[in-house]
């Protein structure tokens, strides 16, 4: 893969990375389009990391079907599928590791503690092996696109760290590989986190500007459905992630629910009818 990177280089083509842990979807595949229209070279990697995964989380259950993935990236004309092996990514003797000082204490980072880490240090690999001048992330997993561009600023990687919208069913619920574990009568109870942040950002852009208020109506919305377990339900700010109180710029609304023995997520911009005055001056 390093070989290949350097060659195009030379050539003077731009390479776009888009890593993922595979069982492809729409949102992914989204993002390969993306990396399409922004660089000559795709490289699609495949990966299911196990340093991201805490003990009694889902890796040897996280569902895998290289096949049909292979088929669906020959489809987009992506230029290489890099689908590293455990060992080569890992190999014995392996000790080295990223960590984020304050990003990770937050959102998902609190109950997945070595998550970030996991994710951190495999990106900064992938991105050593396949050379890339930008990699594309889903705004989905919005902590992991936050601390990916950290990570990539922090260590002067000489790569451009490109965000992309979450693609969603006709039913609101955000693409994931993990809806795959969903039943069918669980349905009900997975809408409800989109459900809930399209009512707060109706809410917020209607003048709602107490996120205690904000959030108190999305519990609501969510504990209706007998099927869910709130893990968070947040208010933060766009960059920091840290707790936001009063609505008076735009920030990011994030949620983790249980539904049955998935573990969802999704997350939206909360956007307030009018910029205060001290903002209105960075715009015009
Ligand atoms: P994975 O969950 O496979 O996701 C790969 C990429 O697809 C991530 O950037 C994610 O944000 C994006 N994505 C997932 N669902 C999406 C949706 N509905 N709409 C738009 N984009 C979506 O995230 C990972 O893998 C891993 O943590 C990884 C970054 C590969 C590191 O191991």
């Amino acid at each position: 893969m390093q070989a290949q990177a350097d060659a195009w280089r030379l050539e003077g083509r731009r390479i776009a990375l888009v890593p993922t842990m595979g069982f492809l979807h729409a949102g992914h595949l989204s993002l390969v389009r993306l990396a399409r229209k922004m660089a000559d070279k795709v490289v699609v990697s495949i990966f299911v990391n196990p340093t991201q995964f805490g003990p009694g989380e889902d890796l040897e259950a996280y569902p895998r079907d290289p096949e049909r993935d292979r088929a669906l990236l020959a489809a987009e004309a992506a230029d290489v599928l890099f689908l590293p092996s455990v060992a080569e990514m890992y190999p014995e003797g392996y000790q080295t590791r990223v960590s984020l000082d304050r990003l990770p204490h937050h959102l998902c980072g609190l109950s997945r503690p070595v998550h970030f880490g996991g994710v951190a240090t495999v990106v900064a690999k992938l991105i050593h092996i396949a050379k890339p001048q930008l990699a594309v992330f889903g705004e989905k997993d919005y902590q992991q696109l936050l601390v990916v561009r950290r990570m990539a600023r922090d260590l002067n990687l000489d790569v451009e760290i490109v965000g992309a919208p979450t693609v969603r069913e006709s039913d609101g619920l955000a693409m994931s590989s993990r809806n795959a574990y969903l039943a069918e009568g669980q349905r009900p109870a997975a809408l409800t986190l989109s459900r809930a942040l399209n009512h707060a950002r109706k809410q917020v852009a209607e003048g709602e500007h107490r996120a205690a208020a904000v959030i108190a109506n999305a519990v609501a919305t969510i504990q209706a459905e007998a099927d869910t377990a709130i893990d968070y339900v947040k208010i933060c700010d766009p960059e920091t992630l840290e707790d936001v109180s009063v609505i008076d710029r735009p920030v990011r609304m994030a949620l983790a629910v249980k539904v049955g023995r998935s573990r969802l997520i999704d997350n939206m911009a909360l956007v307030p009818p009018h910029p205060p005055s001290s903002a209105q001056g960075e715009t015009s």
